[in-house]
């Protein structure tokens, strides 16, 4: 019999990239999802399930009568800067909201569960690229909300044996190679779909200092193919079913590209200028953030495949193009 997954937020993003890469490799899925931020089309026919993670006695109902073996928990609200405007709409949906979806899995004696947790857990870290040994310490409070998330689940191990993979991703990018899935936000936030947005309507896209201790002066960050982010779900789930214990990864390939890098790649591939701005520094970004990822090569045996910058740039503009047809 195949692994039946619940995925919340498989709406969204990377939930809907991960929906498929699990359906790919012979998974069965159901996707939980409110649709704030997701859209219904992202999920392959008859898998969703519009529910809210609020609802804990909806989603104890779902996970019993799918007879769910584990869950993959990516519903969240996901934006930093609108997490320090609205912090209680963030603690309430990524904090409250997920302490309803482990009520729901305790009940329904569901204890396995691989959670979307985020770079930004390390705030302003002292080395780059950074091991999970480094502490914890957010600097947003959309990174706190994960990072009580993770501590929630530390209880939850310990108490009640609810086994759970940690995945701290660095920042996801690309689209399904096949273009069935991709980037799709609204607010966008994101770098490689806001310089799309720059080349399509024309309005210069700001870009947040040239002035770090970078060789460029542009900031680096660790892009991540999100069909490899997805595969690294898939190990934690293998880990999971073979009786591995909870741990936390990171997720990124270990090599960090700058902004204007990025910018450059963006030319490159869609043969146009991309319109830009200089601005100053947006405050709480570090110079560079580049996963160490050797704890998920050596124990899953993960490794990425798509995350180059090319694949990346090619895979997400063909879903940019197909997107706004
Ligand atoms: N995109 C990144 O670079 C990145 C980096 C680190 C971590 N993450 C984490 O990965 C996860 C997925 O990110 P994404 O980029 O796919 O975001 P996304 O906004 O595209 O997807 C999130 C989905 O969750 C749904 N959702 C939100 N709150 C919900 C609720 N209360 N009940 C039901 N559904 C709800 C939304 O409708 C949406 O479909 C998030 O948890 C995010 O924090 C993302």
């Amino acid at each position: 019999m195949p692994h039946r997954i619940l995925v919340t937020g498989g709406a969204g993003y990377i939930g809907s990239n991960t929906t498929l890469q699990l359906l790919d490799a012979g998974y069965e899925v159901v996707v939980a999802d409110n649709l704030s931020r997701g859209h219904e089309a992202a999920v392959p026919p008859g898998l969703l399930r519009v529910v809210d993670m609020h609802d804990t006695e909806r989603l104890f109902n779902i996970l019993q009568a799918e007879q769910i073996d584990a869950v993959i928990h990516f519903a969240a609200y996901i934006a930093v800067g609108e997490s320090m405007k609205l912090p209680e709409v963030y603690f309430y949906n990524n904090v409250a909201g997920s302490l309803s979806l482990i009520r729901a899995m305790l009940r329904a004696d569901v204890k396995k569960i691989v959670f979307s947790s985020t770079a930004a857990a390390y705030g302003m870290p002292s080395r780059s690229p950074i091991p999970e040994s480094e502490p914890s310490a957010p600097i947003n409070a959309y990174g706190e909300s994960k990072v009580m998330v993770e501590r929630l689940l530390d209880w939850f191990d310990q108490l009640h044996q609810l086994r759970s993979v940690r995945l701290r991703y660095f920042n996801a990018s690309g689209a399904d190679p096949a273009c069935r899935a991709g980037e799709d936000h609204e607010p966008e936030t994101h770098l490689i779909p806001l310089l799309f947005r720059a080349i399509e309507t024309g309005q210069p896209v700001t870009l947040f200092g040239d002035d770090y201790p970078t060789p460029d002066g542009t900031c680096i960050r660790d892009y991540i193919h999100v069909t490899d982010l997805a595969q690294a779900h898939i190990s934690a789930l293998e880990s999971l079913f073979a009786g591995g214990p909870s741990a936390t990864y990171n997720v990124g390939t270990g090599a960090g590209y700058s902004v204007r890098e990025v910018l450059d790649a963006v030319e490159a591939v869609t043969g146009r200028k991309v319109p830009h701005v200089i601005g100053p520094r947006r405050e709480g970004d570090p110079p560079a953030l580049v996963a160490d990822s050797t704890r998920l090569r050596t124990e899953l045996g993960w490794a990425p495949r798509h995350s180059d910058l090319k694949t990346i740039m090619a895979t997400a503009w063909a879903w940019a193009q197909r997107a706004h047809k």
